[in-house]
């Protein structure tokens, strides 16, 4: 069995006294919970808030990630942020390949699957790979056969001993931050097409046992659907996760289903 995973991926929102509040509110609505609960919850703040979050939320079950580290470890690399600094901080998960790090930053497969094998190689981190395809792409029904390459490409270094280690997120670029989610449908096909992938790569055991997460314009009102489906086991989550009655609400329907 699967354990769902609901991240939230707060992108660059959020200072110190928000997040205290969010973490309050989200461990008094949390009380109420069983204390080994069947989802698992993140929440992958800016770097700074890091550690002030898992210190927060310690006594909770939520963990806290990171939404990107360096490839590079120690040395004259000003502004960057290494595997090293992310292990103090107490963050548990790291999310790569988030397509705003591909379009915005620029990031490319081969730098992200170099991140990868080394998340895998040199922490205990869960790398949280994304990946999905455009509008351009989704138009010409592309979509299956561009999101399985991009997958194919970060996995290029990686052992069959690390990859249960691996969660993926499926995000389409259309649906992140635009109101338009895919339909429960098109999720579970992808989710589906990233399982098959995996499995033929890794073998059946470790294409059944992958966490695959969907992504993009997840709400409240459209999450049980979207989480019905069977390969899909659970959601990144960015504008809904900045609401912490939001994010507990997505967690409780995944709870309920
Ligand atoms: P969204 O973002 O939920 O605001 O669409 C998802 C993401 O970028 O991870």
């Amino acid at each position: 069995m699967r354990r769902p995973l609901i991240i939230a991926n707060w992108k660059l929102h959020k200072g110190l006294e928000e997040t205290k509040a969010y973490a309050d509110r989200l461990k008094g609505a949390l009380t109420d919970e069983p204390e080994y609960p069947n989802v698992d919850l993140a929440i992958c703040p800016p770097f700074p808030l890091i550690h002030p979050l898992s210190e927060m939320l310690r006594e909770s079950p939520v963990a806290v990630g990171a939404q990107n580290v360096s490839i590079r470890v120690e040395g004259a690399f000003t502004g960057e942020v290494g595997i090293n600094q992310l292990k103090d901080t107490g963050a548990q998960i790291v999310i790569l390949g988030h397509s705003e790090r591909r379009n915005v930053f620029n990031e490319t497969d081969d730098l992200i699957a170099e991140k990868l094998a080394l998340v895998l190689t040199e922490t205990n981190l869960t790398p949280v790979l994304c990946v999905g395809e455009s509008l351009q792409v989704r138009e010409k029904g592309e979509q299956a056969a561009f999101t399985t390459r991009q997958l194919e490409s970060a996995l290029h270094n990686v052992s069959d001993e690390l990859a249960g280690r691996i969660v993926i997120a499926y995000e389409p670029i259309w649906a992140i931050g635009t109101g338009v989610n895919a339909t429960p449908g098109d999720a579970q096909a992808m989710c589906k097409a990233i399982r098959q992938v995996f499995a033929a790569r890794f073998g059946e055991n470790a294409g059944s046992e992958l966490r695959i997460l969907y992504g993009g314009s997840i709400k409240p009102a459209n999450w049980r659907d979207i989480f019905a489906g069977e390969d899909v086991d659970g959601g990144l989550v960015g504008g809904a996760s900045l609401d912490a009655t939001d994010f507990f609400a997505l967690y409780q329907i995944a709870l309920g289903s």
